[in-house]
């Protein structure tokens, strides 16, 4: 389903049954609002399919937020592009009659690093969240209250991307927020294996 009234461009893909969750898939630099349906669906057969895609073009590649250069992010236009999101994610809930307490992230790369900010900087909208392959994305003033949030985080020991002691920082950070962290680390690099995806169903699956 589109809505050009929602002001990213994205997919809905209602849920199948009765289920009331929704995956809420953000990509890696260069994916689209399609890229991660196969990867929603294989970690919820039931859950409604809320892909999107990010506004900043980093030439051809379509992103959540401008960085400087890999790894070194824009704070200003990611703070901003943060609350855009949250905004749009209000947005989906309402037109779509979506279930606000029911919404997980499941983010890759860069989408994982603007659904950590989410979590940082507008605790009130993901219920719980996969972060797969993600770094601190920025150190807020204060740490919010994410106490009942349930973050997965899949880590690869030789990322060259987003190094594993600014993951494991990431992980420290929202369990200081009060989040109930699973970091799992992988002997891999920025690719995903297939024994993650199994650990991030597993994950959903207990979310009950
Ligand atoms: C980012 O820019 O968010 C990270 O470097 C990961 C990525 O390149 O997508």
């Amino acid at each position: 389903m589109q809505n050009e009234g929602l002001n990213f461009v994205h997919r809905l893909i209602q849920a199948p049954g009765q289920s009331r969750r929704t995956l809420v898939l953000l990509h890696g630099t260069g994916g689209d609002e399609s890229d991660l349906l196969p990867l929603g669906r294989a970690l919820d057969p039931e859950a409604a399919l809320l892909g999107v895609r990010g506004k900043v073009m980093e030439g051809p590649m379509p992103r959540f937020f401008r960085r400087l250069e890999e790894g070194v992010f824009d704070v200003e236009d990611l703070v901003f592009r943060t609350h855009e999101l949250a905004d749009f994610l209000r947005g989906a809930v309402a037109t779509y009659g979506l279930d606000a307490a029911n919404l997980v992230a499941v983010g890759y790369s860069n989408g994982a690093n603007i659904a950590a900010s989410m979590l940082l900087l507008e605790p009130d909208v993901l219920t719980h969240a996969v972060l797969l392959r993600s770094m601190v994305p920025l150190v807020p003033e204060q740490l919010p209250d994410l106490t009942g949030r349930r973050v997965f985080m899949a880590s690869g020991l030789h990322d060259p991307i987003l190094p594993a002691d600014n993951a494991q920082r990431l992980a420290d950070m929202l369990k200081q927020a009060g989040a109930d962290v699973d970091l799992q680390w992988s002997n891999a690099g920025h690719g995903l294996l297939e024994h993650e995806v199994e650990q991030a169903r597993a994950f959903v699956a207990s979310l009950g």
